[in-house]
């Protein structure tokens, strides 16, 4: 699918844990970004149009064996380039310069001089200002024609650049918010560098995908599952928009839902999202198959495929549809490249609720497979979808099955979802909802003695948990106030039946995950 879109940065990546950060910061600023492989072939990169080249940092050293170098093309272009890192040792390197390992490695903080404030890099910032470093090599020599732009106390050559060709280099990381300017040097690079226009909004997103939906469809018909989370819902919106009712979407309600969310979901969908939406309830049929079944894995296996042939079902009985909307993100994209580095990209379809199997004969509508979660919300927005739907926190795919430690019955799913709607209506109530990233019960299998009233019991203890996450890779676990989880506590002792002992999970991710299973 095109993008339509016409300025693009290509980012190339060399192997920095920092290459989608890099994308993330140029989009920021309302330009578009891709991130290719350095390996990428020239014509898929070159396909792209691009306005200007970022090279990402990189662990190798110019001189190793296999090291990775510059793709011929990126100079041949005469585009502007910008080198961080790595990036900038490859240029040095490419362009006649010398690098060497430094005296001393510099790994973190610096204070950066800049020598020539005339340098459209440095538009609008002060004479000098802290950066992030976490490099072993450094310029030794300049390329000829260059200049310094800037040093630090350990590397003379910290910034290079020549104008006249737009080559610009920094030793340091200004992707990372340890370089609290950064975003700062990359708009001047993108505006006063590349002659960016600033073109990429929800809202010229919203009409080039519209359009290439349409071109892609033609007359045919799409079908798509819905779990309403924010991915599906913005990837069904657009579609609507595009076909309008050739879009059908399918709502499996797989039983494993929290409290009133099928009906509250569907409500959503139908009544302000408007989508056409066939629901089913198979809940029965998943909590057979999830019978006597214990192991997280086996769960989530069982779930998946018993998703698939419900949806199967469906799709058999709605009659020809070629195409089949997935919500794909473009971290999962990304991914899938990366790990194989060349040749075209093969896209691993993204497994949402148990993962569509890509022996489903159709193919595949993906509008938002060049979009960053917050992104996809920020087109919410735009195409006017409710706060709910797009501000919605996580929910797994296998929902409450992978919150029931041990077997999922109907009693322990009745219990969990007492419990977990207490935990949400407590930290929404405090206000909380949007600062906590995630907030659930989760049933343990752990029965402990307790007391109530005079008698002696011996029930069921809930775990509480509430993380503080930016994206979901790492998490910390909130700090509730101690009032709120005494609220949270109370009320699921006295009000939910089976349930003696409530205790917090303090565990950031990593080393725990999110979910517990
Ligand atoms: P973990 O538990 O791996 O979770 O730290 C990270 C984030 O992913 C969510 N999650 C899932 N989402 N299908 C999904 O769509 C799944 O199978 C799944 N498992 C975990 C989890 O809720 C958290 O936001």
């Amino acid at each position: 699918m095109s993008t339509g879109l016409p300025e693009t940065i290509v980012v190339l990546d060399f192997g920095s844990q920092y290459a989608q950060l890099i994308v993330r910061r140029v989009r920021e600023q309302h330009v578009y970004s891709v991130l290719m492989p350095h390996d990428a072939p020239e014509d898929q990169v070159m396909a792209l149009s691009p306005v200007g080249f970022i090279l990402s940092g990189g662990p190798a050293s110019v001189y190793d064996e296999g090291a990775p170098q510059l793709p011929p093309y990126v100079l041949r272009s005469g585009l502007p380039v910008l080198g961080i890192c790595y990036g900038m040792q490859l240029l040095a390197h490419a362009l006649g310069g010398k690098v060497a390992p430094s005296a001393r490695r510099e790994y973190g903080p610096a204070e950066l001089y800049v020598n020539d404030l005339e340098s459209p890099l440095w538009e609008g910032l002060p004479f000098s200002f802290p950066v992030w470093m976490s490099h072993g090599d450094a310029i030794a020599e300049l390329p000829p024609g260059f200049q310094t732009l800037a040093s630090t106390d350990n590397s003379p050559i910290a910034a290079m650049g020549q104008a006249e060709r737009r080559i610009y280099g920094v030793q340091f990381h200004p992707e990372v918010a340890h370089t609290p300017l950064g975003k700062d040097i990359i708009r001047n690079f993108l505006y006063g560098v590349c002659g960016c226009l600033g073109t990429w909004t929800p809202e010229s997103f919203i009409a080039s995908t519209i359009a290439s939906i349409r071109q892609q469809v033609g007359d045919e018909r799409v079908i798509g599952a819905l779990s309403g989370g924010v991915d599906s819902t913005v990837a069904a919106t657009l579609v609507q928009r595009a076909i309008g009712d050739r879009l059908t979407c399918v709502f499996v309600d797989h039983g494993l839902l929290r409290e009133g969310e099928a009906e509250a979901t569907l409500r959503l969908l139908r009544e302000r999202a408007g989508l056409n939406v066939i629901a089913v309830d198979a809940s029965a049929r998943f909590l057979a198959a999830l019978a006597g079944v214990s192991d997280p894995e086996a769960k989530r296996r069982i779930i998946g495929e018993t998703f698939i042939r419900v949806f199967e079902g469906e799709a058999a009985k709605l009659g020809q549809a070629r195409f089949l909307l997935q919500g794909t993100l473009y971290p999962d994209v990304i991914e899938s490249t990366t790990r194989e580095t060349k040749a075209a990209a093969r896209i691993k379809t993204h497994h949402n609720v148990g993962g569509l199997p890509s022996d489903l004969r159709f193919e595949l509508v993906e509008p938002l497979k060049y979009l960053f979660k917050d992104e996809v919300r920020e087109v919410g927005l735009a195409l006017g979808l409710p706060p709910d739907i797009v501000h919605k926190q996580p929910f797994p795919g296998p929902g409450l099955a992978v919150r029931i430690i041990g077997e999922v019955t109907a009693e322990r799913l009745a219990t969990l979802r007492r419990a977990d709607a207490i935990v949400r209506e407590e930290i929404e109530a405090a206000g909380l909802g949007r600062e906590v990233w995630q907030y659930f019960a989760v049933l343990t299998p752990v029965r402990s003695v307790g007391v109530m009233g005079d008698g002696r019991t011996y029930l069921n203890t809930v775990a509480v948990r509430a993380v503080t996450s930016l994206d979901g890779m790492t998490a910390d676990w909130a700090r509730l106030p101690y009032a709120v989880l005494a609220r949270i506590s109370n009320r699921i002792v006295n009000e939910v039946p089976g349930v003696n002992r409530v205790v917090y999970d303090i565990s950031s991710k990593p080393p725990a995950t999110i979910e517990w299973e």
